[in-house]
């Protein structure tokens, strides 16, 4: 799908306007959403989107012979070019409609050939969705794991990269934007090194694809899982890009209609990439609904957004740098609109719930990535999280909440 050639102007209060969830209040504040890293909000859009398909045409996919049949099918894959468009995939053959970045991955997991003793390679902030998969195979089928040390703001060492990557190595699967640190890894070494030893790549793309360009085929990656809910589309949908030789080698994970091509009662084939992994009714509206986030953003000038995250992300960094009470974890060059940060004394659940109250959202926990905590020494943080509706005044509310929440902690 191509991206319209006139971009309009950035401008975040126009922005603002097409989400109607952000005039909301809370607790009689006006709400400052800083919780897009675990869910963004949808404009109007795509609501719209999904309302209008279910009041005008909708029924189900690749199986009617009447109209409302073949008009949904035509949505259902016009956004399946569109995921591929967003994320540089030479095919829409390529892109595994799945219901979110952790199925993408089980997919891939699942399907892989694996033998006692061989080895996946994983960075220590990986988020659950791209380390439990993998134990699956540790447990079930004696595969090890090896995991890749970070640095303190989630830099990676490449050479250590390099000297794990072993004989028995099937897979460096490893997250593209960390969650947690912001943190974005170095993709296209690290596929390069991959590559020099034959071993295929998963990148796990779920925040890196909102918060800058990924274009697969320059990064030569193998496997790419992306999610569409903090793509300001809706939950349920999201989508696995593989290459085409690496997705004809993946057995199917789950079993079901449309995923097969003959059935009989003593053997089954199956259907080719990508449909082989979408067995049973898909995530229709879920993909109509994500087309209309992904024709949405594409009315938008991206480098402007990016630029407007950047400087979210470094006014963020610096008034919460200057609180001597307040611990900013990951301080890359390279990192996404993320901050987690702790206040000493205080824990970030007891920190969120007093934001809360001020009308202020953010995540606090282990953020599904409970090997980096460890590797930070915490057992959790609190994290802002920004997106293109945010707006540099809302980092001052943050501040201010921040000393309310430390006044009644300490
Ligand atoms: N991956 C989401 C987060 O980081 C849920 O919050």
């Amino acid at each position: 799908m191509n991206a319209p050639l006139i971009k309009r102007p950035f401008d975040v209060e126009a922005i603002r306007a097409e989400f109607p969830i952000l005039s909301r209040q809370v607790h009689s504040r006006p709400l400052a959403y800083l919780d897009s890293a675990a869910s963004a909000q949808k404009p109007e859009a795509v609501i719209e989107a999904m309302a209008a398909a279910m009041r005008g045409s909708f029924a189900n996919v690749h199986r009617g012979l009447h109209t409302l049949a073949n008009e949904t099918t035509g949505a259902f894959e016009a956004a399946r070019a569109a995921v591929a468009g967003l994320l540089g995939a030479p095919s829409p053959e390529q892109i595994v409609f799945t219901k979110g970045g952790t199925q993408a991955i089980n997919i891939v997991a699942n399907g892989i050939e694996i033998a006692s003793g061989d080895e996946i390679v994983l960075s220590v902030m990986e988020h659950h969705s791209n380390i439990v998969p993998w134990h699956f195979l540790r447990e079930r089928k004696g595969a090890v794991l090896r995991w890749l040390d970070i640095d303190d703001d989630g830099g990676i060492d490449l050479e250590a990269l390099d000297a794990l990557i072993g004989p028995r190595t099937k897979m460096v699967a490893i997250t593209h934007m960390s969650n947690v640190l912001g943190a974005k890894t170095p993709a296209a070494e690290i596929v390069r090194i991959a590559h020099a030893k034959g071993v295929p790549v998963l990148l796990d793309g779920c925040q890196a694809a909102v918060h800058g360009r990924v274009d697969v085929g320059a990064l030569d990656v193998d496997f790419y899982a992306f999610t569409g809910h903090k793509l300001y589309g809706p939950t349920g949908i999201g989508a696995l890009y593989g290459k085409a030789e690496r997705l004809a080698a993946l057995r199917p994970f789950e079993g079901g209609g449309e995923m097969i091509d003959i059935v009989e009662q003593g053997r089954v084939t199956y259907n080719a990439p990508p449909h082989r992994f979408e067995a049973g009714t898909p995530p229709i509206l879920e993909a109509i609904g994500l087309k209309a986030a992904i024709d949405w953003l594409n009315t938008q000038d991206r480098a402007a957004i990016e630029a407007h995250e950047a400087a979210l992300r470094d006014a963020a960094m610096a008034a919460l740098g200057e609180l001597n009470w307040v611990r900013l974890h990951g301080r890359a060059v390279d990192k996404g609109a993320i901050v987690s940060f702790s206040i000493d004394g205080a824990h970030p659940h007891d920190v969120a719930q007093i934001l809360d109250r001020q009308g202020v959202a953010i995540r606090a926990g282990h953020h599904c990535a409970q090997p980096l905590m460890q590797r930070l020494g915490v057992t959790a943080t609190a994290r802002a999280s920004f997106a293109l509706y945010n707006r540099l005044d809302e980092i001052d509310t943050l501040v201010e909440a921040l000393h309310k929440a430390r006044k009644l902690l300490s």
